[in-house]
């Protein structure tokens, strides 16, 4: 997609900050990404098959070399791989943040290519509704989110660092977390759940 189309960002933005909730946005935007991609024209850069090993699915997709991993997850992948969120596209917000091979990554700097045959976790993979891991479960109980955009990318750092550090300081817990922002400002909470998760897996 063309890196900074102002208009249809905002667009989207206004209708999640309308209430439309970031589900909803995430949907549009998906929608917006996924038919901007279709239009390209796909003259100069040849497609390949790239295999990405998602949550412990080997997925195939066809992409260009100049496909971030998160653009293949979100709009090539079927069914698409959405925990990681499109925020600033440019590796300073921490929304799109994953694991490859257990450790924190910004999805958005990073090719499709590159993380061939890597294991990638997404929110996703670290729990289930059902099942969620101690630091969604903890999130949950804490109300750690507002409109959610920045909480996969929170809960994946998140549960990489306690896997580190089991017992964080709040110091330590707010240093992990400098590479994702809330524009909602729901860090008081969000400390608290991952400082909640830590101790509830000691217990
Ligand atoms: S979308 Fe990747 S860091 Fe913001
Ligand atoms: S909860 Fe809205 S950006 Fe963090």
């Amino acid at each position: 997609m063309s890196k900074h189309d102002a208009g249809r960002r905002k667009f989207l933005k206004g209708v999640g900050i309308a209430g439309a909730g970031a589900a909803i946005t995430d949907h549009l935007w998906t929608e917006a990404e996924a038919k901007e991609q279709q239009a390209k024209p796909n003259g100069m850069f040849r497609a390949g098959k790239v295999v990405l090993n998602v949550n412990g699915e080997e997925r195939t997709v066809e992409v260009e070399p100049r496909t971030t991993l998160l653009n293949a997850m979100r709009n090539h992948l079927d069914p698409a791989v959405t925990g990681p969120k499109l925020v600033c596209d440019m590796g300073t917000c921490g929304a799109c943040t994953v694991l490859i091979d257990d450790k924190p990554v910004y999805s958005c700097l990073v090719l499709a290519v590159d993380a061939a045959n890597k294991k990638i976790t997404t929110a996703e993979g670290l729990g289930t509704p059902e099942k969620p891991n101690a630091v969604q479960a903890a999130f949950v109980e804490h109300d750690a989110l507002m409109c959610g955009f920045c909480t996969p990318g929170f809960v994946t750092t998140i549960s990489a660092y306690l896997k580190k550090n089991p017992n964080p300081s709040l110091a330590e817990v707010k240093e992990a977390c400098k590479g994702n922002f809330c524009r909602c400002g729901t860090y008081p909470r969000v400390f608290e759940a991952a400082l909640a998760a830590a101790k509830g897996s000691q217990a």
